[in-house]
């Protein structure tokens, strides 16, 4: 009897890759309607063994098994990581195989290379599961947005860092607080610097501005700040200016090509992005002919994730011969400098400041004083250059913190 039915392997069973596992079991037969076939798991790698697994018997401990099958079609790196899962993706790449990840590290550092290899041998490479977790974002990026002119994508990215902000405004409580109590409730890592320093929403913004510009936006030039100065002060004065405060990843183009950063930013209540609270994510894009559009949805959790990797399997499955392109080219993308990015500042000083704040930031600063707050006072800047507000931040005697306006 003629077995048509496409196989896949799995790299990594996780939480992830057991999810994807998941996904397929329950949803057998609307994935096997959506891709016009039923699909197999047929090979699970990992260096462990699961007894008593549904799955064991199809765990497998080399890679070698898998890339020297011919039946394997799909691969589904769920590994996480650099190393191993660069070689392993490459590998399966030139063997012929397609591959679908939600390795957002590898696919931050090496993904249009890989688009690249996956394009030479006429196969695909989709990472729907990178950015905003179950959320369809780059599909539809690379779909349904494909005939616009992207000029700007602005995102809440990290759960973890939105939960623990959304915390902080809703109980007044302390970041350090609200992080301990994160981590036991498995919202943070138990080292999270990669959440709460900005690094985790710097790498999907990087894929999402090399899908934007269709080059290669390195990590490592984009600006990127965390959450770890934000205080409960800040909440006061935020509420008071009718705001609340959000870790945004953006992309805009401007007039010397287009910029990007991860920061802080005080997001004014009427925009949509400033009511998204917990763990979830939200991604405005900004289309020439569109206007806005906005995504909303889990932005991590296995089967979330799962669905993500599964959703490129499929598209995988029915374009079967054909290279899905994805508008990413590994030349470097040059990033212009946040220099001349206009915007207000809010900035928090001691109290005897007052004078000085309006000579140096002149008379249109707006200030804002809480009762509660003893000793200092905040003040919003008029729109003023990033270099301007840098050079003029160091004409303060003292500065107790700022936080950039959306
Ligand atoms: N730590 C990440 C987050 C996981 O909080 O969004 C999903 O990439």
């Amino acid at each position: 009897m003629e077995d048509n039915m496409a196989k896949v392997a799995v790299l990594g069973y996780g939480t992830v890759g057991s999810g994807v596992v998941e996904v397929l079991d329950t949803n057998a037969a609307e994935v096997s309607k959506s891709a016009g076939e039923a699909l197999e798991v047929k090979y699970i790698l990992d260096l462990r063994d699961f007894p008593g697994d549904k799955h064991e018997a199809q765990v497998v401990h080399d890679i070698d098994v898998i890339l020297n099958d011919p039946e394997v079609e799909v691969i589904c790196e769920t590994m996480g990581g650099i190393e191993p899962a660069l070689t392993f993706e490459k590998r399966a790449l030139e063997a012929g195989k397609s591959v679908c990840t939600s390795n957002k590290e590898l696919v931050a550092a090496h993904g249009p290379e890989l688009v690249e290899l996956a394009e030479k041998n006429n196969v695909s490479y989709l990472f729907e599961a990178s950015v905003g977790g179950g959320i369809p974002l780059l599909r539809s990026l690379n779909d349904s947005l494909k005939h616009e002119k992207v000029d700007s994508i602005t995102g809440i990215l990290n759960g973890t860092t939105n939960y623990i902000l959304t915390k902080m405004d809703k109980e007044g409580a302390a970041f350090e607080t609200v992080l301990k109590k994160a981590q036991e409730k498995g919202y943070a890592e138990r080292n999270p610097e990669a959440d709460v320093e900005g690094y985790d929403a710097c790498r999907k913004i990087a894929i999402l501005a090399s899908l934007m510009s269709g080059k290669h936006v390195h990590y490592e030039d984009i600006y990127t700040e965390g959450i770890t100065k934000i205080n409960i002060h800040d909440f006061e004065y935020a509420r008071a200016l009718n705001m609340s405060i959000k870790l945004l990843a953006m992309c805009k183009k401007n007039e010397n090509g287009f910029f990007t950063m991860v920061a802080p930013f005080l997001v004014p209540y009427e925009n949509p992005l400033a009511s998204v609270n917990g763990v979830f994510n939200a991604i405005s894009i900004h289309g020439n002919m569109l206007g806005d559009v906005m995504f909303y949805g889990k932005g991590a959790g296995k089967n979330a994730t799962a669905s993500a990797v599964v959703a490129d399997v499929i598209d995988i499955v029915k374009h079967k011969g054909k290279h899905i392109e994805i508008n990413m080219k590994a030349e470097k993308a040059v990033l212009s400098p946040k220099d001349n990015a206009v915007r207000n500042f809010f900035v928090r000083v001691s109290d005897d400041l007052e004078e000085q704040a309006r000579e140096v930031f002149g008379n249109g600063v707006e200030v804002v004083k809480r009762n509660s707050i003893h000793g200092e006072f905040a003040f919003v800047t008029e729109p003023i250059s990033e270099k301007d507000f840098e050079e003029k931040l160091w004409k303060m005697d003292s500065v107790k913190g700022y936080i950039r306006l959306y």
